[in-house]
């Protein structure tokens, strides 16, 4: 165990290291694992700790048996707050953009909104496959995040990433596997174990060879990536403070279940 990785800020992250993979598990699966301000803090404390940590050579994200995460907590959407860049979610996904480590994510259940668009910022993804993915953003009256409106078209080109963009539907584990999203689909019960492995071979490499690798891979992305998330917070915050978003938001927290 390391006498060096801080515990979590929130409850609903938890930290754990595994030999040298450090875990960061969303743990919130009465709300679905939805992700709030202090969950991504958490999350972007978690990444920034195991990047400076020597006893960290992988990170794996991962979420609940049924939910990996629904995106990010409504609530938060209808509070008029600032959608501003020191938000802790922003944080959050520039942490992910300048990470040197690898990360590697175990999806089961459902990813929905940053729940996918964060998978784009991850370098080995492992889907079960009776998962499903979701970019909802303009039936929520909301625009692409954490610099997907560039990095799905990178990873899929236009057409397929303004299908899942545009339209907005959910999509299997086996689609998000043929659009490149995904590398292997696997059995629920099997997802967890196999990212583990898969975290576990990239930990036993040589750590400055895997880092190096990594940045050479990504290091044209990260100024786009700085420059696209900044765009398209402007527009997010815009489009969240219409009155279209915003009744369909209210809809959907005060629907009967
Ligand atoms: N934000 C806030 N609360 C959420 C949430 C979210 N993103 N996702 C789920 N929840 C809450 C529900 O309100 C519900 O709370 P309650 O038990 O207090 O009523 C609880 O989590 C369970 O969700 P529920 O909708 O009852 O489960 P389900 O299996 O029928 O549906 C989802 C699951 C994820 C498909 C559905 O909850 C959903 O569509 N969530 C919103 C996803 C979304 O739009 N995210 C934002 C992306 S930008």
């Amino acid at each position: 165990m390391s006498h060096a990785l801080p515990v979590s800020g929130d409850p609903h992250i938890q930290y754990r290291l595994d030999g040298a993979v450090f875990i960061l598990q969303i743990d919130r699966p009465e709300k679905k694992n939805a992700l709030t301000q202090g969950m991504y803090q958490a999350l972007a404390v978690g990444i920034r700790e195991a990047e400076a940590s020597p006893d960290v050579k992988a990170v794996l994200l991962c979420g609940a048996p049924d939910c990996f995460t629904s995106g990010n907590d409504v609530n938060d959407f209808v509070q008029h707050e600032t959608h501003g860049s020191e938000r802790a979610s922003v944080q959050f996904m520039k942490a992910m953009v300048h990470m040197r480590k690898p990360l590697v994510a175990a999806v089961n259940g459902l990813a929905i909104g940053i729940g996918t668009t964060l998978l784009m910022h991850c370098d080995l993804i492992y889907a079960a496959e009776d998962a499903f993915l979701q970019l909802p953003f303009t039936r929520l009256g909301l625009c692409p995040e954490a610099g997907s409106s560039y990095l799905a078209p990178n990873i899929m080109g236009h057409q397929r990433a303004a299908e899942l963009l545009l339209l907005g539907e959910r999509f299997p584990a086996a689609k998000a596997k043929e659009v490149g999203l995904v590398n292997e689909v696997l059995p629920a019960g099997e997802v967890m174990s196999y990212a583990m492995e898969k975290a576990k071979a990239l930990a036993a490499l040589p750590g400055e060879a895997v880092q190096t690798s990594k940045h050479l891979l990504k290091r044209q992305q990260t100024a786009v990536l700085e420059e696209t998330i900044a765009l398209e917070l402007v527009n997010f915050s815009r489009l969240l403070n219409s009155e279209e978003s915003q009744a369909i938001l209210r809809a959907f927290l005060n629907r009967d279940s």
